[in-house]
């Protein structure tokens, strides 16, 4: 049975049982600017789990496509992708609290549990005797799954295959970081309005695996040596976080996923999915274009494989390589896969690009319609990668000649660097560690990590940390100050005119300052009119982005601010209201961080002015 032989039965199954079959969601969500990619069938259906009627009923099925782009760095072990498809099934209210249910009305935790057995030792026919089950041990807030685990006990001693006694022993409990799922994972990671609750879940036990690494018998909520793998989910989400805790949702919901690669595994047998029948073709093609075995260079591969999957995937639902957003995402996909291409000697990509886009076509069939597009996306960025690593590779010649350190010519062998140049590099022309590595320079990865770690964006929209430069003390009240400063700036130029700018700024976390060229103590009529300036647009709510170019073009859109007209690389430029130069309120030079969307700033107030003399002026706010 191949991919599309499991999703054909799970799909029947679940229709016979009175599911109806909803559409995959596009990858890019259209109407939920809290997350930048689908990466749970659930997320879709939040309204309905919640308790808004669906238009299809309260069984409802699908293959929803996924993306986790947290997942990208797990990504070379035989287990993880990021690009994923997840079969679905959806329970909108326990009968027992809808008891006006007719019959396929919704269900809980009896019918998921016995269903889910059904399919996969019935259907998929996967041996029971590799089967394990885990529920939720509880927690302070939750209580112990005592439901579910007398349910699965149940299933299971009345499967005949099953030995007397031997039930007990396939099911194990597991805490909160196991057994507990919503979208922002642990309930103390929860934001409040946020849903979830406990799940239980189902491991396929691999016979083939090395076991002498962190093997811990046959509890899969306690052994990591691999021999594992989570198969399927039912999540019984019937909580909401509020400020102290949880409360209980108006109606008890299943959400089931399971990932179709993981399935196919198993019922392939196999422990590596990179060598299921859905990536043994694209591995296959990729140690072809090398001349490379798989076996040689495994982590290398998977992230070829994954990565340049996940690539076409989303290149396909319209996304392109950028330095915001999914755009980001996506370029660091490619970029980090093609890291690995080059280190194994890969020259032409387009065959693997062929092999996964027909690979992928099987289960989404517009993909053919759009390969030329798709195959064009990943090929360009590849081009703008190779100019970025010799901006970056020319960037730290230049500055090892002026240390002394290189007299011209090739770099031979390895190469030390500065963790500050390094970063340099990283913030100019996105050059990350793996890619330095590979260019032969070796630097202090800690302190490079640490610097990385002090410049990440606190971004409440991206589910993905994303790289940015500028300021040491990152406090959410530091951030806002950032935006409000940027907004200050402009309306100040709006308000006296673009002969004025700024001069200096100071940020903490208690106010904001800013100094600029005015001769004239301002009145108290323009000190009002920019703070409504301000004001307005943070309630606008505008949308914060960032790009990455080189100081002439940053200059003819116009950016303003504070930079060194004499840095050749690229300088990063936020945009406040659009990312579209023209219709953008303010475009600055800086390093950010900046918050999301400019309601996050709260409110702005002027609370003090300052004269510096020699035409200077500052001025003193707090925000939020
Ligand atoms: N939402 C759960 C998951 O993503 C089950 O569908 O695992």
């Amino acid at each position: 049975m191949n991919a599309k032989g499991i999703i054909l039965k799970y799909i029947d199954f679940f229709e016979r049982r009175g599911h109806k079959l909803i559409p995959n969601s596009p990858l890019v969500p259209e109407n939920d600017p809290t997350t930048l990619f689908t990466s749970a069938g659930m997320q879709p259906l939040i309204p309905y789990l919640l308790g808004e009627p669906h238009p299809q009923g309260r069984r409802l099925v699908n293959v929803q496509n996924c993306f986790r782009s947290q997942d990208i760095d797990e990504v070379g072990d035989n287990r993880h992708t990021t690009f994923f498809r997840m079969l679905g099934n959806w329970s909108l209210g326990d009968p027992a609290r809808n008891a006006s249910q007719c019959e396929a009305g919704g269900y809980f935790k009896r019918e998921e549990i016995g269903w889910l057995w059904e399919f996969l030792t019935r259907e998929l026919r996967l041996p029971k005797d590799k089967l394990y089950i885990t529920v939720f041990a509880g927690d302070g807030n939750v209580p112990y799954d005592k439901e579910s685990e007398e349910i699965w006990k149940e299933v299971l001693s009345k499967d005949p295959s099953i030995n007397s006694g031997q039930a007990e022993k396939r099911i194990f409990a597991g805490d909160v970081t196991k057994n507990w799922w919503s979208r922002s994972g642990i309930p103390d990671n929860m934001p409040k309005g946020e849903v979830g609750g406990p799940d239980t879940e189902v491991y396929f036990k691999f016979d083939d695996i090395d076991h002498s690494d962190k093997c811990d018998g046959d509890d899969p909520t306690k052994c990591e040596c691999g021999k594992f793998l989570e198969i399927a989910n039912s999540v019984f989400i019937e909580y909401q976080k509020t400020d102290d805790g949880f409360s209980q949702l108006p109606q008890k919901n299943v959400d089931f996923g399971g990932g179709l690669e993981r399935l196919l595994a198993a019922v392939e047998g196999k422990s590596d999915i990179f060598e299921s029948s859905i990536f043994s073709p694209i591995i296959s093609v990729i140690e072809q274009s090398i001349g490379i075995k798989y076996s040689e260079f495994e982590k290398d591969f998977r992230i070829i494989a994954d990565h340049m999957r996940a690539g076409v995937m989303l290149a396909n639902s319209g996304v392109t390589p950028s330095n915001k957003e999914q755009g980001y995402i996506l370029r660091r996909l490619l970029r980090r896969s093609l890291d690995s291409w080059n280190a194994l000697g890969g020259k032409d990509l387009t065959l693997v690009i062929e092999t996964i886009a027909s690979e992928c076509s099987k289960t989404d069939p517009e993909i053919s319609g759009n390969f030329e597009r798709i195959k064009n996306t990943i090929l360009e960025e590849e081009g703008n990668y190779k100019k970025a690593v010799e901006g970056g590779k020319k960037l730290i010649e230049k500055e090892l000649e002026r240390e002394g350190k290189k007299t011209g010519g090739e770099i031979r062998g390895k190469v030390e660097i500065s963790a500050d140049l390094a970063f340099k590099s990283l913030a100019s022309f996105g050059l990350g560690p793996t890619q330095l590595r590979s260019l032969g320079y070796e630097f202090n990865e800690q302190e490079l990590a640490e610097k990385i770690k002090q410049h990440q964006e606190v971004s409440k929209k991206g589910a993905d940390k994303k790289f940015a430069g500028g300021l040491a003390d990152q406090s959410e009240q530091t951030i806002k100050g950032h935006t409000a400063t940027h907004l200050l700036h402009k309306a100040i130029r709006d308000m006296l005119g673009s002969q004025v700018h700024q001069k200096g700024s100071n940020i903490t976390a208690e106010r904001v300052r800013f100094d600029f060229n005015w001769d004239d103590k301002l009145t108290d009529g323009q000190i009002k009119q920019l703070e409504e300036v301000v004001n307005k647009k943070i309630d606008e709510n505008l949308p914060v982005f960032y790009k990455f170019m080189s100081t002439p073009d940053a200059k003819k859109i116009g950016a303003i601010g504070l930079f060194d007209e004499k840095y050749e690389g690229e300088v990063k430029i936020y945009m406040i209201g659009s990312e579209d130069p023209d219709k953008a309120y303010s475009i600055e030079f800086c390093g950010g961080p900046h918050v999301a969307w400019t309601r996050e700033v709260k409110s702005f107030k002027i609370i003090k002015q300052e004269n510096l003399g020699r035409g200077l002026r500052r001025l003193y706010a707090v925000v939020g």
